[in-house]
């Protein structure tokens, strides 16, 4: 039997149930799940009901470690016994596709289906496995969506160092974006908390900035408009405190785009000048003319990216079985884990 972690109604907890194993049509593969990576939207549609799952009952959950149980008659690619990480695509619709399980369905030809190296053990696949989704993001947001180059591409003669700003460097998107631009050759600039700020400088380098956030909202606007103009503008918190104070930072400068993690919660909280951008930032890679850089993700930046020090392991706090996770979801709602991922094991 398959066991599952599902939402029967808005506002209830997980609940555990027992249902039968789901089989593979022709072209899919069927995923017996070993590590699960909890990521912040799964706890708010868990806890808060915002963004509002497509239907109840919902099996939540996006990003998993496996290993291939079954493959469709018409899957070639793939074998029985292939380790895998997945990230399933923002808007996949089906409970049989949902991370929070023992055995997951998966199309053979979603892109994101990365190989695991044979070598790495259960510590480095449970830290890619907690940020596959956040670090598709960054790569889709930087360079499928702005065209911006990625950590190994040269910076060539002449070009101008550009200067972005990522309000929220201590954040998990924050911390891999200021790492991915800066080994990407760009200039950055960025907030964090005084608990995170070693790490965040060390991430984001020499020719960076890094401003406190707890400071007073006019100081931190001081602090980061005299360090501006930025040609990139990123809120990677985007919450009721954050977007009027990025937002003030943009208009400062003429205005813009201010690209934002979370859809708007209401108007008002803009200057004048300045639109909000959101989309979820991983399907600029499945996009036409992108066909390189999510081969790139998938074959290089996932599987490598922290042996050559492009992308870096965070905090992981490690716990066991489906029946864990809705206490997980709960204090991560609170606001508990900063600075830290959670990761369920299953086993193998
Ligand atoms: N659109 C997309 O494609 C997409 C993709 C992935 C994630 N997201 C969203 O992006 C957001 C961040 O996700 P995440 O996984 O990076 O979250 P996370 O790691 O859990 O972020 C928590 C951290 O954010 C920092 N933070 C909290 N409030 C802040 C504030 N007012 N100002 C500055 N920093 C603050 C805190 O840093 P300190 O501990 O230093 O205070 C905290 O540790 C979430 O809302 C998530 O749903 C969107």
């Amino acid at each position: 039997m398959n066991e599952v972690a599902i939402l029967t109604s808005p506002n209830s907890p997980l609940t555990l149930r027992k249902l039968p194993i789901p089989r593979p049509s022709a072209y899919e593969l069927l995923i017996k799940v070993s590590l699960i990576g909890i990521n912040a939207i799964e706890a708010k549609i868990a806890k808060r009901g915002t963004p509002p799952p497509p239907s109840y009952p919902f099996i939540p959950g996006s990003s998993y470690t496996g290993t291939i149980e079954a493959v469709g008659t018409h899957v070639t690619e793939y074998q029985i016994g292939d380790r895998v990480l997945i990230s399933k695509r923002f808007g996949t619709q089906g409970n049989e596709y949902g991370a929070y399980q023992r055995y997951v369905l998966v199309t053979a030809e979603e892109k994101m289906v990365v190989r695991l190296p044979e070598r790495m053990n259960k510590d480095e696949e449970a830290a890619l496995v907690a940020l596959i989704m956040n670090a598709s993001c960054v790569a889709g947001l930087f360079s499928g969506r702005l065209g911006l180059r990625k950590p190994g591409d040269e910076v060539q003669e002449g070009e101008e160092r550009e200067k972005i700003l990522i309000y929220g460097g201590s954040s998990s998107f924050g911390r891999l974006a200021v790492q991915y631009l800066r080994c990407a050759g760009y200039d950055v600039i960025t907030t964090s908390s005084p608990q995170h700020m070693g790490t965040v400088r060390e991430l984001s380098g020499s020719g960076s900035h890094v401003v406190d956030h707890t400071l007073p909202p006019d100081q931190i606007i001081v602090e980061l408009r005299v360090r501006g103009p930025y040609d990139v503008v990123v809120d990677m918190i985007s919450t009721r405190q954050t977007i009027p104070l990025a937002s003030r930072i943009l208009a400062s400068q003429g205005g813009g785009r201010l690209f934002a993690t979370q859809p708007a919660f209401s108007l008002g909280h803009l200057s004048e000048g300045v639109a909000r951008v959101f989309e979820p930032w991983s399907d600029s890679l499945y996009e036409e003319g992108n066909e390189g850089l999510m081969e790139w993700v998938v074959g290089t930046y996932l599987p490598f990216g922290m042996e050559k020090g492009w992308m870096s392991a965070q905090e992981i706090e490690m716990v066991k079985g489906l029946e864990s996770v809705d206490g997980i979801l709960g204090r991560m709602v609170e606001g508990y884990g900063g600075g830290k991922r959670f990761v369920v094991e299953l086993g193998r």
